[in-house]
């Protein structure tokens, strides 16, 4: 693998090898020196998670890791990404992981430095493979039958990078049924896979796995805006509409979390919950992805 920057780039065969692999160091516990590797964080967007799970993984394969406080770097006096890149490429630097608000981004990046690996750790609305795969295998450590399963994806489908690379994986990994359920202002016009409604009761009915989506205010154009009293009321995970679900059904969600908006805390908290496993798988997960890419 040269780079990482969609699902849909990848085989059934190498999601698989790169979760058997994940789940290999998350019980394994000791690990590859890789000290001739040296990966950048450039987050052009918030985030704790992510950033911190991509710098863990990295130590952990002893590769050298910087990250760019991009409040002090050169971008603010005028220098482009492009130049930056260029930039990290000439110091050596052998992998870059950037989030950027623009789509395909570091897709477009991959050009300019032929012997870096760009990562993409979320590009706009478009993708946000790592977290695809990270959950993953979180659901088929505890529910190995993929085939078997009906997957519930609930929230603002339209804006949300992780369930466009949720729906690009589960194209390739086939479950029994995957649902989207959203607001009709929230529902994309084409969806990459699976079927999408607006019937909570529907989407939630026997489902084995529930993935809410945090409500990202920040995304929401004037006309998608939609008041979050309303948006609880017909979509919110609490215990009663959790009860639709299958009894050992799993909460999922990629955080941050909206407590008492997407989701109850106690469903947060409670034993149904699988979302501190998925923050611990992602570090594993990264460790193989970062690996898969090689020196
Ligand atoms: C997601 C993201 O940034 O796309 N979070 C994450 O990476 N864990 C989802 C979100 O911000 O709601």
């Amino acid at each position: 693998m040269q780079h990482f920057l969609q699902i849909s780039d990848l085989s059934s065969d190498d999601i698989e090898t790169l979760t058997e692999r994940a789940l290999h160091f998350k019980y394994q516990g000791h690990y590859p020196h890789y000290t001739s590797s040296s990966v950048v964080n450039l987050f052009y967007e918030n985030s704790t998670r992510t950033r911190i799970s991509f710098e863990l993984a990295a130590k952990h394969l002893s590769m050298e890791v910087i990250n760019v406080d991009l409040q002090h770097s050169s971008e603010n006096k005028g220098e482009t990404i492009q130049d930056t890149l260029q930039t990290l490429g000439a110091m050596g630097i052998t992998h870059a992981v950037i989030r950027h608000s623009q789509d395909h981004l570091p897709a477009q990046l991959t050009t300019l430095c032929p012997h870096m690996h760009v990562v993409n750790a979320g590009d706009g609305t478009h993708a946000h493979p790592s977290q695809a795969m990270l959950d993953f295998m979180t659901i088929v450590e505890q529910k190995p039958d993929m085939h078997l399963l009906k997957i519930a994806i609930i929230g603002d489908i339209l804006h949300s990078r992780v369930a466009n690379s949720l729906q690009c994986l589960f194209k390739i990994m086939q479950p029994k049924e995957l649902i989207l359920v959203a607001p009709p202002i929230w529902q994309p016009e084409v969806i990459h896979y699976g079927q999408i409604t607006d019937n909570l009761q529907a989407g939630l009915a026997d489902a084995d796995v529930v993935i809410c989506l945090r409500v990202q205010r920040e995304r929401l154009k004037k006309e998608e805006f939609m008041d979050l009293e309303t948006y609880r009321h017909h979509f919110a995970l609490t215990p009663e509409t959790f009860a639709w679900c299958k009894p050992d059904a799993m909460i999922m969600h990629p955080g941050p979390v909206n407590r008492e908006v997407e989701i109850d805390s106690i469903l947060v908290d409670g034993a149904h919950s699988a979302i501190l496993q998925q923050v611990k798988n992602g570090v594993f997960m990264r460790m193989a992805i970062l690996e898969a890419l090689g020196r």
